[in-house]
């Protein structure tokens, strides 16, 4: 079949994802596709969003419908951002230039992760030269690492990079025990390949990712006390930490559970969410990750508060099904049913989208 043929038949992410199976390694896409133990919350994060209902309102009137949100000082052009991912030249050999290119040219924010196989210096120019004019929002993730000196190292890369916000992930004292990894013996990224934000600026070497169960809300006050760009804390569940998050002068949250990568057997972010909302209060913006592969599912999560969601294994499937055209394809894809399904809620703006239309029968 011509890659014409085959475009033609991407209809969904989860087409995208048939053909990202069968393009990929096998061992690289249980990597993308796997998630913690037994996958439940991985599972959860779908099917809680499929099984909620939406009721939506009529004779509204108004045939002119916009998507765009503004958080933190970066506008995006739908409620539907990157969540950071890792190791994008497992996928496709252009890798993150070729995601952040993508994002760019949608116009929406792409959150880079620690773990890019491209430096986010490189991921910030590839996304400026694929939107002229425009200043694309990129914002950086980090693993803070018990070496300060070297976290904050990081964060001055990412300023000088011109990126927008930091999201720090907060749901990570260890690394998740992904069965199937262990299953395929894999650990590492092949010869060849690393994570470019992770090289010491000094000695040139390139360190592993450290994560830390010593982090506590000391680290945070630190990382608000060295940079003023936006933080936000992502691998937020419990309520209460939501509410200790304001204390610190947090910006924001990413209701997040890592795509069921980390301790499984959470609940769904979707499910999760409510309660974070109420805790908030309507002092910082929350966003939601987790599961989110129809337009349906990102009206559910505006309905319910959050300000925007993030998509992490569709982009992925994008990028190993057609590169940076893939990528474009699901974003496109996802903005398409987000409006179509917005016009059907009677809704005309996110603004609109309010949680009496979301009911569990
Ligand atoms: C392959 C893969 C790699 C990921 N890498 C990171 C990462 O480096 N940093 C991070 O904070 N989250 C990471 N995540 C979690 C995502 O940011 C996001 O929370 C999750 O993928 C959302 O769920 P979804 O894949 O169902 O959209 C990763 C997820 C996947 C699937």
């Amino acid at each position: 079949m011509t890659i014409q043929q085959e475009r033609s038949r991407l209809l969904t992410v989860a087409d995208y994802q048939a053909l990202a199976q069968q393009r990929i390694e096998p061992v690289y896409y249980d990597f993308f596709a796997g998630a913690a133990q037994d996958e439940i919350t991985a599972r959860a994060n779908e099917s809680a969003l499929r099984e909620l209902c939406l009721l939506p309102r009529i004779l509204r009137g108004s045939d002119t419908r916009q998507s765009s949100v503004s958080l933190f000082g970066s506008t995006a052009s739908m409620p539907i951002l990157l969540s950071p991912t890792a190791f994008h030249k497992l996928a496709h050999p252009d890798g993150e230039l070729a995601t952040a290119r993508a994002a760019a040219a949608a116009d929406t924010i792409m959150i880079v992760s620690l773990a890019s196989t491209v430096a986010v210096e490189d991921i910030a120019a590839a996304a400026r030269a694929a939107a002229p004019g425009r200043d694309p929002a990129l914002w950086l993730q980090l693993y803070l690492q018990p070496d300060l000196e070297f976290s904050e190292a990081i964060v001055r890369r990412g300023e000088a990079a011109g990126v927008r916000a930091l999201v720090i992930t907060v749901d990570s004292p260890v690394f998740g025990h992904r069965e199937r990894d262990d299953a395929n013996d894999f650990h590492d990224l092949p010869a060849g390949l690393c994570c470019e934000n992770m090289r010491d600026g000094k000695t040139g070497q390139v360190r592993q990712i450290a994560m830390s169960s010593e982090l506590s809300w000391k680290h945070i006050d630190w990382l608000r006390g060295i940079t003023s760009l936006p933080v936000l804390l992502k691998g937020v569940l419990h309520p209460h930490d939501a509410r200790i998050a304001l204390d610190h002068g947090v910006d924001g949250l990413l209701v997040s559970n890592h795509g069921g990568r980390q301790l499984d057997t959470v609940p769904a972010t979707i499910t999760a969410l409510p309660e974070i909302i109420d805790a908030v209060g309507g002092r910082m913006p929350v966003i939601l990750d987790g599961g989110i592969r129809r337009g349906t599912d990102v009206i559910k999560a505006l309905a319910l508060g959050a300000s925007a969601v993030g998509v992490g294994r569709p982009v992925i499937w994008g990028l190993a099904a057609d590169g940076e055209a893939g990528v474009r394809g699901v974003l496109e894809l996802l903005r398409a049913e987000f409006d179509h399904a917005l016009a059907l809620c009677g809704a005309a703006s996110p603004a609109d989208l309010t949680p009496d239309l979301v009911r569990h029968y």
